[in-house]
């Protein structure tokens, strides 16, 4: 049931590309072309900087935009941080809210709850990023620690997608257990309902995302380094179809 969502590729460039990254979306596109993927969505984050400069292209590419992260505020003092409607106006469609490494500096769930309704608030799609340390799965908590998280993170109003992101699979190449994902969405899926995206995210690369993305309640993916680069971002996203 839950794989007639639509599913959602995304790529997080984190703190990396530069002005000529502008046509990596029409890049994309060419290699995977916007008539052969109706049926899966596929956004770039890139960083907040470069989201006009992008909004052109991933138009033409038929792809979304999304921003790494928001203040709560619409406006105010606030040295250094962007709001949830500066992100709209600079062309985002989607915020990812409580990745691992704002959490690592400082977001707690509240404030990700909180981040995550000014994204409602402005008009964007917040993915919201739980998932447990490598310290915490080998207590044996994880699903404690995932379902804690969502149940404090989440924004009061409907429409938001989840990212699960074990902390410990994060740019390591490390990756769970095909089991060990499935048990952790099935029980996302349990706490969120049916109609909520949850994708997985934690070195997915075009060799393992085929089992990954087969996986019930898994409903597409948050990539990090393979996301740099069109040629594995398009082998990644054809699986998905
Ligand atoms: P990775 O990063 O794919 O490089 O592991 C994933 C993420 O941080 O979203």
């Amino acid at each position: 049931m839950a794989k007639a969502l639509r599913p959602l590729i995304a790529a997080n460039w984190k703190m990396n590309g530069s002005p000529d990254w502008v046509d990596k979306p029409l890049e994309f596109d060419a290699l995977f072309p916007q008539g052969q993927r109706k049926s899966l969505d596929v956004l770039i984050c890139p960083p907040a900087l470069y989201l006009q400069r992008l909004s052109d292209t991933t138009r033409q590419a038929g792809m979304y935009l999304g921003a790494q992260d928001c203040h709560k505020a619409a406006s105010g003092a606030h040295t250094g941080c962007l709001s949830a409607e500066m992100l709209m106006s600079a062309g985002a469609d989607y915020v990812i809210v409580g990745h691992s490494e704002c959490r690592a500096a400082g977001d707690t769930n509240k404030s990700v709850k909180a981040k995550a309704s000014a994204a409602k608030r402005a008009g964007l799609i917040p993915i919201i990023c739980v998932g447990e340390t490598e310290a915490q799965r080998d207590k044996g908590d994880a699903l404690k620690v995932v379902k804690t998280q969502i149940k404090g993170s989440l924004p009061t109003l409907a429409d938001y997608v989840i990212a699960y992101e074990p902390v410990w699979a994060i740019g390591t190449g490390k990756v769970p257990t095909l089991k060990d994902i499935a048990e952790i969405h099935d029980a996302i899926r349990a706490q969120v309902g049916d109609g909520v995206r949850i994708l997985y995210g934690g070195s997915v690369k075009p060799t393992n995302a085929k089992d990954i993305l087969a996986i019930e309640n898994v409903n597409g993916a948050l990539i990090g380094g393979a996301g740099l680069e069109m040629k594995s971002l398009s082998e990644i996203a054809r699986l998905a179809v």
